[in-house]
């Protein structure tokens, strides 16, 4: 998302507790001519997240967009396998980091007179597959946050939308796999895809970035599918 936006000309901060990746994604940036800095954040962190709003200002002088990406995958099994400090953690870095980031960015975007919320939930949130409930769950609760946020910060002109991707290779694809990456399980997944494949990365990029256009400007509280058809 960072580097098609930086395509675009988007001034980004790619922030990620996993700094030599973030720094990865902005060399990549700035070796094709965009403009890119790294921030190591933890985004359950309020102390991080409000480090990272101050650095972007510092940057660049304000913030027109923000992207909730950052996620906490559960291993795809029994709901009775997930101990309490695995739930607390993807509650954390899937739920509370949307707290976290409307405290440390919403003002600024208000003093601003307006901004961009991308949060990315999941179809999970929409139709939940079996094994992954604490997971779907808290993809539910950004979504629910998403149109909560969007009807309170509509008289501020600041949008909030979500993105439900379906499963993509990525990361944490492994995890909601069970551990184990097999063509048959992924034949499984995509089965379940009308349109015969996995997400990409660029899908969802292309999609946030219509989101955050000027051409989506009366676009706010939307749950967009980018499932080739999966929630169908
Ligand atoms: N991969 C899928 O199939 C899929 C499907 C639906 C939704 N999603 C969602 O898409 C988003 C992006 O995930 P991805 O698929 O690219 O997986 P990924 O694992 O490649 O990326 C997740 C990123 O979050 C970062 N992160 C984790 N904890 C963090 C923390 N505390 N602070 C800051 N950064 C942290 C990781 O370092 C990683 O770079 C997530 O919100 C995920 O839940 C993914």
């Amino acid at each position: 998302m960072a580097i098609r936006f930086a395509e675009e000309g988007a001034k980004v901060v790619v922030s990620d507790i996993n700094e030599a990746a973030a720094k990865r994604v902005a060399d990549d940036i700035i070796a094709k001519g965009g403009t890119a800095l790294v921030d190591v954040t933890d985004v359950s962190q309020a102390s991080d997240v409000a480090a990272m709003a101050k650095n972007t200002v510092d940057a660049y002088g304000r913030i027109d967009i923000l992207v909730n990406n950052a996620g906490m995958p559960q291993r795809n099994g029994s709901l009775f396998d997930v101990d309490e400090e695995t739930f607390q953690k993807i509650y954390d870095v899937n739920v509370k980091s949307v707290f976290l980031t409307t405290k440390a960015i919403v003002p600024i975007m208000l003093e601003q007179g307006g901004g961009n919320i991308i949060n990315i939930s999941s179809t999970a949130a929409l139709s939940p597959r079996p094994g992954l409930v604490w997971y779907n769950s808290s993809k539910g609760a950004v979504l629910t946050m998403t149109k909560a946020m969007a009807v309170e910060l509509a008289p501020q002109q600041v949008r909030v939308n979500a993105l439900c991707p379906v499963i993509a290779q990525t990361g944490m694809t492994v995890e909601f796999m069970g551990g184990t990456d097999t063509q048959e399980i992924r034949d499984k997944f995509v089965s379940t895809i009308p349109l015969g494949r996995m997400n990409t990365p660029r899908d969802l990029a292309n999609a946030a970035l219509w989101l955050a256009s000027d051409e989506a400007s009366f676009i706010t509280g939307v749950a967009l599918e980018v499932d080739g058809g999966r929630c169908i």
